[in-house]
C-alpha cells in the first residue's frame, strides 16, 4: 500500500532541482471557461505541413477574450489609472504562496466570504501571514473544472444568465485587511471570479485595482498546495494594454518530498528494494 502510494506520487509530481512543482493553470482553449457573451477562442492553423527544405512547420493565429481559463486580472480591470498587464512589475508576481482553505465553509453557503475573522483565525493557527506573499483562496470549487460544464462552474441552472450565479469569494474587509496590513503582492482564488456572484459592487476588485494587486482566477489544483510552505509563480504574457490575460500560474514546494528526487530514491537501497518487490509482487501476481 505504502509503495503503491509512492508509485503514485512519482507519476503526479515533477521535479525542479528536487523539489516537487504543482500545475496550477487550466488549459486555454475553446472549451475553457469564461464569462457569457464574450466571443469564441479560436486557433487557426496558418502553416501545417512539410517545406521544400524537408522540415515540418506549423504556426497558427488565435483570437481570445482576456478574462478566459485561468488568468489574471490586472489592476486596471477595476480602476481606472492603474497598472494594465504590461505594466505589472515582475516582483508583484513571485512570492511565497498563502493558501485559505475554506472547503466546508463554501459547501454550507455557497455565497460565502471569507472574511477578516476568518483570517484572524488563520493566523491565531498558522502564524501571521509573511509580507508579499501571494494568497490562495481554496474553496474546493475544483472539482467543479472536471467536465469544464459552466453551469456547474458557476453555479446555476442559467449560464447565460450571471445574477443566477453563487460561488464564494473574499469580503472587502478582509481583501483591505490583507492589502494594508499584511502587504501581500496577488490574490488568487479557485473560482472564476474574487468577490463572490452575489456581490453589486465588487469591493475586493476595486480594493486590489487601487492599490495594483494582481488578481488571479480560475486557479487550478489549489487543493494540492500546502496551507504555506511553497513559492508561488504567476506568468502572465506582457499584453500591451490588456486589463487582464490568461496566465500559466504554478508553485514550488519547499518542502523537499521524498519521492520527488530520482537519485534520492537510488540512493535509498530500502526504499528502491521495496519498490523492486512491489513490481516483482505485480508480476508474480500475473503470472
Ligand atoms: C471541446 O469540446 C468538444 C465537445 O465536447 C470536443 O469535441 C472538443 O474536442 C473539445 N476541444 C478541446 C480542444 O478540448
Ligand atoms: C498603480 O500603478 C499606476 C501605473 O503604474 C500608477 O500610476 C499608480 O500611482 C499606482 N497606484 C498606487 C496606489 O501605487
Ligand atoms: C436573471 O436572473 C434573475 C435572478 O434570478 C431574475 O430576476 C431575472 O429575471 C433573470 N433575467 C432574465 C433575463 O431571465
Amino acid at each position: 500500500m505504502e509503495n503503491l502510494a509512492v508509485l503514485t506520487m512519482m507519476a503526479m509530481c515533477c521535479c525542479v532541482n528536487g523539489k516537487t512543482i504543482i500545475d496550477m493553470s487550466y488549459e486555454l482553449g475553446p472549451n475553457a471557461t469564461t464569462w457569457p457573451n464574450n466571443p469564441p477562442f479560436k486557433l487557426t492553423p496558418i502553416a501545417r505541413g512539410f517545406q521544400t527544405g524537408g522540415f515540418w512547420l506549423e504556426y497558427n493565429w488565435f483570437t481570445t477574450d482576456e478574462h478566459r481559463s485561468t488568468h489574471i486580472d490586472a489592476p486596471s480591470h477595476f480602476f481606472y489609472g492603474s497598472q494594465r498587464v504590461h505594466q505589472i512589475p515582475l516582483e508583484n508576481l513571485i512570492g511565497p504562496g498563502i493558501v485559505l482553505r475554506a472547503h466546508e465553509e463554501a459547501k454550507i453557503n455557497s455565497d460565502y466570504a471569507i472574511n477578516k475573522d476568518f483570517i484572524v483565525n488563520w493566523e491565531a493557527k498558522n502564524g501571521r501571514i509573511p509580507e508579499k506573499a501571494i494568497v490562495l483562496l481554496d474553496f474546493d470549487w475544483g472539482k467543479r473544472y472536471v467536465n469544464l460544464d459552466n453551469n456547474l462552474i458557476f453555479n446555476t441552472e442559467t449560464y447565460e444568465n450571471t445574477s443566477t450565479y453563487h460561488f464564494p469569494g473574499i469580503a472587502g474587509d478582509a481583501m483591505t485587511y490583507l492589502v494594508m496590513e499584511r502587504h501581500i503582492i496577488s490574490i488568487g482564488t479557485d473560482t472564476t471570479s474574487l468577490d463572490i456572484a452575489q456581490t453589486t459592487d465588487s469591493p475586493s476588485h476595486v480594493i486590489c485595482g487601487r492599490n495594483n494587486i494582481t488578481i488571479i482566477e480560475n486557479v487550478a489544483n489549489l487543493d494540492k498546495l500546502p496551507i504555506k510552505g511553497s513559492t508561488v509563480f504567476v506568468a502572465p504574457m506582457k499584453l500591451h494594454g490588456g486589463s487582464g490575460v490568461p496566465v500559466r500560474v504554478f508553485a514550488i514546494l519547499d518542502e523537499e518530498p521524498q519521492t520527488c528526487n530520482p537519485s534520492n530514491m537510488a540512493n535509498n537501497p530500502n526504499r528502491l528494494s521495496r519498490i523492486l518487490l512491489f513490481f516483482i509482487f505485480i508480476i508474480l501476481n500475473i503470472n
